[in-house]
Parts: C-alpha cells; structure tokens; sequence
C-alpha cells in the first residue's frame, strides 16, 4: 500500500526527454521508447511534469485542459501505452497537477473574460475591480513570483489576480465548482492507472479574499517563520487542507489509495500537514536544493527531516535537483560562499556561465557523492532527468532563446530555469545527439555528446552506471525507515547505518580520511586501500 515510502521516483520533464517524431520537442512516445531504459535505470516510478495541452508561457505549468494529453505530445491512447509499458516493467506513474492556475486559453479563462462583472464565469477566478479614481490601480500590492503585480487588466477594466505568469489566472478554491471539477480530474487519471500526483503550488490554493485585500508589502514570506503560522492572505492558509482532505478521499476510493506529494514552500513545521494521511500523505523536502557542500549543513538537514517525518507519520523525500533549479553537479561546483548555494548559480547563470568560475570536475565528483548519501536515507528520493548523466546545467542559452517566462518578468534579473530543461543527450552526435530525428527546442551544448546514455554505457566508470549500481543494491539493502549516526571523529564526515548491516560515509572534507571497517560495496568515484578521499562517499556492508 504504502509503496511510495521508499520509492525512487524518476522526473521526466517531457518536452526535453525523448522526441519520436522529429519535431523538436519531447513526447509520450519518446517516453514509450525509453522504457527498457528506464527500467534499467532501477527507479521505482516516474513523475512526469505537465504533458497536456498548453501553449508553454510557463513549460506547461499552464494548462488548457486537464484532462488531455497535448497534441505534441501524443494522445491519450499513448499515455495508457505508456503506463501499461511503465507498469509492466513494475514502474509507477504519477503525474503533475497544476490547481493554482489554468492557462488563459483554459475555457473557464474565455468563458470569463467574455462574461460581465460578477457573472459565475468570472467568480472561478479571482476578478476584483481595481483602486483608484477610474480603477487603474491594481487591486492589491500582491505581486508575482516572476516578477512584477500580480494582478492583470482586463479590456473591461477588471484585474484577475495571477501569482505567476499573465497567462496563468489563478482559480478560486472558494467556488464549489472549481472544487469539483479537480476531483474529476483527479479520478479521471486514476482511472486510467495513474498512481499518484505530484500537487504544483500546493500551499498557494486558499487565500484571504476578503476585502479590503490585506497588502503584502513589508511582509515576510511564510517560508522563513517569521509569520505566526497561516496569516499570510496568499500562501500557506489553513483553509487548504479541507481541500486535501476531500482530495484524500477520492485517493482512498482506490486499490491502492493514490499517492500525492505536495510542492509546498512552506516553514518546515507546517509541512506536516501536507504530508498527514489525511491529506495528501508527502510533502517535498527541498532544503538540499538550497544546501552547500557542507558536513554540518547536510547533518542539519537530514535530522530535522528524519525528525519532522517520523512527527508526522510520513517519510521524507531527498530531492538535489528538479526542473526549476540550476543542477546540483553545477551547484556543488561553484565557489562556496556566505550565502545559499543556489542563489550564488543564479549569479552565475546570470553571467552565462563565466563568474564566478565553475569548476566542473569537483561539482560532479560531489554530484556523485551526495547522491549516495541521499540514496542510502530512510525516506524516498526525487531523481531529476539528465542527474543519471551527471550533467551540468547549460548557462549559455542565447537570451533570445529563453524560454522561461521568469526571465522576462524579472526584467532579466533572472535567467531563468532552461538551462536544466535542455533535451536529454541519448547519442554522442546526430541532430539532437539522439533526443530526436530533428533539433531540440533548446540549443544543447556540444559537451554533451560525450556525456550522452550511449557514451555512458559502455563506462564502467560512468555516472549512469554509478546510478544503476547504486539503485540496484538499494533495492536489495532497503529496510526499515531508520538509520543510527555513527560516532565520527572528524566534523567533514557523516557516517550512519541503516537496518541490516548498511553503512554509508560521506568525506567532505579537502583530504582523505580513513575508511571505517566494514566491506566496501560501491563508492562515489573508484577507492584504492583504506582510505577515502575527499567528496566521496562508500557504501559499506557491516562485517
Ligand atoms: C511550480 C513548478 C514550476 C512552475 C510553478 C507555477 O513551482 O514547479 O515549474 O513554474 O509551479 O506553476
């Protein structure tokens, strides 16, 4: 029942994983193609980011039906193709759900701005009239996560609110039917084998609608904890679980209850409740998408999670890298700094890739190391396509190429977040280095043809196969979720052992240090004698 507890869970970002058909972009039968490839791989589900019909103003994250595949993509008969192929080679699927918002080109969105003033059609968003003599000031000072208000005008002077992009109207949770409406959708892929959803903006859905609009300005955001908890107007409202607890009874209306994972940016002791049984059951950890290199922020992080799991009866997910940040190799390669280390490779995809100097052989040797460390935790953890190559994320995308509408929005303050999207390299050459018959939709670099799952194969020495090892011998060394630090004697290594003799150590530090006893069954990068270098990690099997 509870097979999503442990799982490794692969992300396929479809548009940029597999193209069958040559037209540059990704697609279900892409998907379909690489099923042996995947179950190679030794993951235990898919997630796929939104394949349904959008016009792509935010990567599919706006979506114009919920309830079909988009026809670049495939067909829905291609997607029971793929999940008949995926669950016969015992891999489950979960899909994205996007509730926050629609698209503008959703029906609802026409249906809406075709109506008058405080028509039904109007009232499955959130339509306010705007401040000021004639209306011309937005209604509130809320503003976008990309950039900019928050709020857009209408050609009948009305704003309807959008915490993302203009193309990406949010939807009044308030509205009865709106809450229907997901329930349907909800079972419609159920019925169709999905396994479990992956819930976007999680803790944006309720909001504080009365009037006059609480403003946001010299407020905290909720994350941080500074707010007394649910008192944000947009992010993090109690009323949100009501939602989930309605959706928790549509997943327990199967056999087994469809699983859900909520993106919710929240402060870690409100994550709980997005994770309880009665809702959607997990809930994303992200702290090591923000985490250095760093023993003691890596100690930190994974004993609070143990911790605040265990409090809430789920178990926790490991996630180093996902679509919208710069990928953990490239993290872990840039200088170490006073501040986070995803805001320093923002600065530096910013910069094209320059400054500060990327240091691409270190970044992955790390890459290789946390991932052992996270694979051999209690908990479940989060793979993100093109990680198993041991990739770097792609700085230089030409600004008239962008694709990411946080780009534009921000005015250029922000790159972006194609640089992790760029199409999978499955060949060292051809047009698109095996991704498709035709180019990509985003330019690759040409250091990706050596990196290419071909090119890996045949490396004993490879990131790939590193991956399939390590996920072949957690398959046969995953016990119970629990693990016991091992008493260390220096602060830049974390040693802990789970259930059944499992033992992992993880040297952060600059020299080599020796190996605890014990039988060495795989590390990060290859390990003569007894002791371990620095940013490698072994798995041990206790003698
Ligand atoms: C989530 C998605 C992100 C998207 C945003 C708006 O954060 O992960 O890619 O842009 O929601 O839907």
């Amino acid at each position: 029942m509870d097979w999503w507890r442990q799982a490794v869970v692969y992300q396929i970002y479809p548009r940029s994983f597999a193209d069958s058909d040559g037209d540059g972009v990704g697609d279900l039968r892409g998907v379909i193609s690489r099923i042996p490839y995947l179950a190679a791989l030794g993951i235990d589900a898919v997630w796929l980011s939104p394949f349904y019909p959008s016009a792509l103003a935010d990567g599919g994250y706006d979506v114009d039906d919920y309830r079909d595949v988009d026809p670049q993509l495939g067909t829905l008969a291609d997607f029971d193709e793929m999940t008949a192929g995926l669950h016969a080679r015992r891999i489950r699927v979960i899909v994205d759900i996007v509730p926050n918002h629609t698209s503008n080109r959703h029906p609802w969105f026409r249906e809406a701005l075709a109506a008058p003033k405080g028509s039904p059609a109007r009232n499955r968003y959130i339509f306010r009239d705007g401040l000021g003599p004639d209306g011309a000031q937005p209604p509130s000072d809320w503003v976008s996560l990309f950039g900019g208000p928050a709020w857009a005008r209408v050609p009948d002077g009305q704003w309807y609110l959008h915490l993302f992009a203009a193309e990406q109207p949010d939807l009044n949770w308030e509205n009865r039917e709106v809450r229907d409406d997901f329930t349907t959708t909800l079972r419609f892929w159920s019925d169709r084998g999905v396994d479990g959803f992956r819930v976007d903006v999680a803790h944006g859905l309720a909001k504080n609608l009365v009037e006059p609009l609480e403003p946001q300005a010299g407020m905290k955001d909720p994350i941080d904890g500074a707010l007394p908890p649910g008192t944000h107007p947009l992010w993090d409202r109690d009323a949100v679980h009501d939602i989930y607890a309605e959706w928790r009874q549509v997943f327990n209306e199967y056999d087994p209850p469809r699983a859900g994972v909520a993106e919710a940016w929240v402060h870690p002791s409100r994550r709980p409740k997005y994770a309880s049984p009665d809702g959607l059951g997990q809930a994303f950890n992200f702290d090591l998408l923000e985490a250095n290199w760093n023993a003691g922020e890596f100690l930190r992080i994974i004993t609070d999670n143990l911790s605040d799991a265990q409090r809430q009866g789920s178990s926790t997910t490991w996630v180093l890298s996902n679509h919208d940040g710069v990928r953990h190799a490239t993290r872990y390669g840039l200088p170490p700094e006073e501040y986070r280390s995803r805001d320093n490779a923002r600065k530096w995809l910013l910069s094209g890739g320059t400054s500060p100097r990327l240091e691409r052989g270190p970044g992955l040797r790390r890459a290789r190391a946390a991932l052992l460390l996270v694979l051999a935790l209690p908990g479940s953890a989060y793979l993100y396509q093109g990680e198993e190559l041991g990739l770097h994320e792609v700085p230089d995308i030409p600004f008239e190429l962008v694709q990411d509408p946080a780009h534009a929005r921000s005015r250029g303050a922000e790159k972006g977040r194609d640089g992790c999207r760029v199409p999978l390299p499955w060949t060292p050459g051809g047009p698109s280095f095996g991704f498709g018959p035709g180019a990509a939709h985003l330019p690759q670099p040409a250091w990706f043809g050596p990196l290419s799952v071909e090119a890996q194969d045949r490396d004993p020495a490879s990131t790939l196969v590193l991956y399939r090892q390590a996920l072949s011998w957690r398959h046969k060394l995953q016990t119970a979720e629990s693990m016991d630090w091992m008493p260390s004697t220096n602060g830049q290594v974390l040693h802990f052992a789970r259930p059944g003799g499992w033992r992992c150590v993880t040297n952060f530090g600059p020299g080599p240090v020796p190996l605890p006893n014990g039988t060495v069954i795989l590390t990060s990068v290859p390990v003569e004698g007894n002791q371990l270098p620095a940013d490698t990690t072994a798995w041990l099997l206790s003698s």
